[in-house]
This record gives C-alpha cells, structure tokens and sequence, in this order.
C-alpha cells in the first residue's frame, strides 16, 4: 500500500471556490505548506483569509489551541501563478465543474511540476478517464472528493480513472486517512459512490409526490421520524437548490445512457423552469418567505378506536422486529395483548384488521389474495421500538371500522400515523429498497465494495445506516420481495433487482455476513 504524503509536502489547491477554501484548510491542518490559487485576482487571497478567520473562530471556541490556529495560518499562502506551485508534490484542482477547463488547467500543470507529483481533481461529476486521457501522465491524476463542508464532512472519495496507477489511489487514500478523514476507493463511473447511491432518496420521494401518496411536509415526517433520516428527501432537495439536484440527476442519468433507474421528475423540472430553486430562493416545495406557514405533516385524529381497545382482542402475531416493538410499546401503554404465531408475516390482529409490514405490493392487491380483506399496511421503521411516526396505508376493500382499529392500535403503541394512499411499498420501505438496490449494483459493478459504500452513504449523506448494513438487518429476502412487487407492480426496467441482491438472497447470506 502506498504511504501518506509527508506532512512537509508542498500542496497546491488550485480554484479557491468554497470547496478549494475547505480543502485548503484540511491539508494544512494536517500539517502541510499549502498554497491556494485562484484565477479571479484577489481571490485566493482573499480565501487564505477567511480560513485564517475561520481557524480564529475554532480556537476562541477552544476547539483548537491559539497555537494551532497560528501554525496551520502560517502554512497557508496565496500564490499568484501556475509558476508558483513547480514545488508541489500534490495539486488538488477545485475549478470550475467543466472537462475542458480542468484538462487545460493540467496539461499546464503537468509542464510546471516535477514528473511525481500527484494530480488530482476535486470533480464530482467529470470522468477522470476522460480528464486523464490528454495528459502525458495519466497514471498520476486521480480524483479526490471532498463533500461540502470539506473541513467537516470526513468521507473522501479516491476516484481511479481507467489510467490511474494503483500506487497514486493508495497514496492519496493514506493520505486523506492521516487529514482524519475516511477515504473510500471508487472507480470513475457517473456519479462515482455516494452522488449515484443517493440519487433514489430523491427519486422515489419524487415519484410518490407524483403519484399523489402523500404531502412532502408528511413525507419528509416520516423519513425523518420512521426512517432516522437527518432531512426529509423535500427538504433536503430544498437545502441544495433544485437547479443543483436536478443538474446531478440528469447527468447521472445521461450519463448511463438514459437508465430508466435514474429518471429525472417532471416536478422537478417544473419547479427549476418556475425558478422555485429551493431555500436560497424563498420558494421550492416549501415557501420560505417572511410570514409563510411552518409546513405541518399529516397525522391522523386520535382515533375513538383507542378506547375501545380496552375491550378489544389484540394479538401480536410472529417475532418480527415489527411485532415484538408493538408489543413492548403496547405494554408499556397499558393495552394487554396477546401473541399469536404469523404464518403470512402479519404483525397484528385487532377487531378484525390485519396489519403487515408493507412487502412492495399495495394493500388493495394484498387483501384481494385473501378471504378477509380488512388489510393495513405499515411502513419500514429504522428502530420500531423507538419510531416517532408510522406511515400506513389502507386495502380499498378494509371497512372503516377496521381500518380505525387498526390506527388506533398504533396511536395506542404512541405512534404518529400519517395516512398514505394505497401505494406500492409506502416511504422508507420503498426509498431504503431502492438504496439498497442501488448500492448492491455498485459493488456488482466493481465501482466499489461492501464497507466502501456503506460507510459513503454514512459519512457522505448522513444516512443513518449503509444501505447494505440496513438490507441486512431488515432481510434480503424481503428486500427481493419488495423489489421484485414494486417492479411488476410498474412493469418499469427502473425496479430491476440488483444480480447481487439475488444471489446474496438466494445464498442465504447477508452483506456483512
Ligand atoms: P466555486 O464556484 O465556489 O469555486 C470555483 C473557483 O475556481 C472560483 O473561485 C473560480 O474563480 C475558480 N476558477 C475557475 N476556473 C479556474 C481556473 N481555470 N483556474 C483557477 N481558478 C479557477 O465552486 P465549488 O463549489 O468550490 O466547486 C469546485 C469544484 O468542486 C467543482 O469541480 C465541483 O464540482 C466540485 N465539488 C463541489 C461540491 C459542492 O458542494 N460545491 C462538492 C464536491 C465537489
């Protein structure tokens, strides 16, 4: 494996744009000189003073010595040329997100550096292979990706291009783990790990707004509350601006010929064509100007159905995670229940509703596979135990009478329910399926393995759980089953089950196990 840089290694961080500023900082304070440029005059000097004002705040907070603060200043220097920066033994590119651009910047580079110093790109989007492809030296360029803010997020990812030489990868991967950060090695396919893996947290939220499932005020609730998401997928698009998300989406999917996994929404589009860009423009699913309403999710009334479980008869069917949280929470409220065995996977029984942990088909379909119909689905939960909300949805053909019990039991549990119509495979249910489809593919294809793209969606996004990690724990078998009912469900080439996810499943095998 190739060693860390040497923190008396001269680096060179060249565009000097939020990202270059962040970087800049790490390197330096991990202990090497760093030089930042900027084409725009003034503003690399400008960048070396707001990291200086930057590293001051971190130590009046006493998050760093006053010394500290004062060294890793006096590391940090404008330069005002490429010339400048012949002594480097990385340059790590953060210009503008433009193939020709940063192929120019390196072909000038690559006359001004020594013959082994390291080029790398902070791109999030561009080819390495392709960039690499003019150089002289293509084995040395290798992708380096920082996640915004750099200075905090700690996921690196460690792109190699189809040129890139194994020893620069494994250099820059001990490196960035020597800055305290947690690098992951990919290979420079669209979207690379963590912006290909996430596009799903925004795409089936996109498609279950389309298809009128729900709210995003009620939709974000519960991936936030049942799913342990930091941010809700309408929120989160909010926070990044729509013109950003959008443009992401659309070049992954461009960029794997048009895969159907990767679709981009028409609600999407609209909301860029009217200019609704998200936060930093007032206005996206959310209105954000002064005097408009705090968005509230949909919950369901208290229902009278909570008093009559005194009298009821409620059974806790099977020891699925579900179940056995239903009933410690049901317990722990005061409302006896009894255990009865699960022969069809449904977690409960209560004047005559059935409930089920959503497999991927509606709950329309699944009561029409039975003789009592009075079928509530639930959706995935990260922790059952600890869930504040639960998304559920209700069979066309359950009376309104079960379907109050069934909520009612819920809401005695001390869940929130929010009331989705009959969609196939619900919120978090469908959204972490997806993910994880997704993230298996990844490793199917080679663009990364198992620890790297869990660890990626962790520490990139903040997920709560790796995909991967998370299909284990909820079941592989079940994860193929919702799958595969939300692929006939569609008839789309979108719910295609990974290869992996299949044979894993058929195996008999986890991911981790
Ligand atoms: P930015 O627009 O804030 O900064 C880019 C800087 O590069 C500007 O100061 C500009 O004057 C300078 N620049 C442009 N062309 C140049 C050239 N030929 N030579 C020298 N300087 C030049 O952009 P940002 O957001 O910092 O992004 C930079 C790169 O990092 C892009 O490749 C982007 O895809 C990537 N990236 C961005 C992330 C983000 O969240 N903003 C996250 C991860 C990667």
């Amino acid at each position: 494996m190739g060693a860390a840089l040497s923190s008396s290694t001269p680096i060179a961080v060249i565009g000097a744009g939020a990202m270059g500023a962040g970087i800049a900082q790490v390197a330096a304070s991990a202990g090497h000189p760093v030089k930042l440029l900027d084409n725009r005059p003034g503003a690399a000097a400008q960048a070396v003073q707001g990291i200086v004002a930057q590293l001051n705040r971190l130590a009046e907070k006493g998050k760093l010595t006053a010394q500290a603060a004062q060294d890793t200043s006096a590391r940090l220097s404008a330069a005002a040329q490429l010339s400048d920066l012949a002594d480097c033994g990385l340059v790590i590119e953060a210009i503008v997100e433009d193939l020709q651009a940063k192929r120019k910047l390196f072909l000038d580079l690559e006359a001004i550096v020594s013959k082994d110093c390291i080029l790398a790109s902070n791109t999030s989007s561009i080819s390495i292979t392709a960039i690499g492809a003019v150089l002289a030296q293509p084995g040395r360029l290798a992708g380096l990706h920082f996640f915004n803010p750099a200075p905090l997020m700690a996921l690196v990812e460690i792109v190699s291009g189809l040129g890139t030489e194994r020893e620069i990868a494994e250099r820059l991967y001990a490196s960035a783990a020597a800055w305290g950060k947690t690098p992951v090695h990919t290979r420079s396919t669209p979207g690379f790990i963590v912006n290909r893996v996430a596009r799903p947290y925004y795409a089936e939220a996109l498609r279950l707004l389309q298809e009128g499932a729900a709210d995003p005020a009620t939709m974000d609730a519960c991936m936030r509350e049942a799913g342990g998401f930091r941010m809700g997928p309408f929120e989160l698009m909010d926070l990044i601006g729509h013109d950003v998300n959008f443009s992401v989406t659309r070049s992954v999917w461009n960029a794997f010929f048009n895969d159907q996994r990767f679709l981009p929404s028409l609600i999407q589009q609209e909301l860029v064509d009217a200019g609704f860009l998200g936060r930093k423009n007032g206005r996206g699913f959310y209105d954000y100007r002064e005097g408009a309403a705090a968005p509230t999710p949909k919950t369901e009334p208290q229902s009278q159905a909570m008093a009559a479980l005194k009298t009821a008869r409620v059974v806790i069917c099977g020891e699925s995670a579900a179940a056995q949280a239903l009933s410690a929470r049901l317990q722990s409220a005061g409302v006896a229940s009894v255990a009865g065995s699960s022969h069809d996977g449904r977690i409960a029984e209560v004047s005559g509703a059935l409930l089920y942990v959503t497999d991927g088909r509606t709950a329309t379909r699944r009561a029409a596979a039975r003789s009592d119909r009075n079928v509530v689905l639930i959706d995935l939960a990260l922790d059952y135990s600890k869930a504040k909300r639960l998304a559920v949805s209700v069979a066309d053909q359950c009376t309104a009478d079960a379907a109050a019990a069934a909520i009612g039991l819920l809401q005695a549990a001390g869940y929130a329910v929010s009331r989705f119509s009959d969609v196939p495979g619900l919120a978090v249910m469908r959204t972490v399926a997806m993910l994880a489809n997704e993230a298996a593919d990844a490793v199917n294809q080679g663009v990364c393995d198992v620890p790297s793209v869990d660890a990626a969606m962790r520490l990139g996004v903040n997920y709560p759980a790796g995909p991967l990690a998370w299909a284990d724990q909820i079941g592989l078998g079940q994860i193929r089953e919702v799958l595969g009912h939300l692929a006939d469900s569609y008839g789309e080439d979108r719910y295609r089950i990974s290869p992996l996810i299949q044979q894993r499943a058929y195996a008999g095998r986890g991911f981790h196990v």
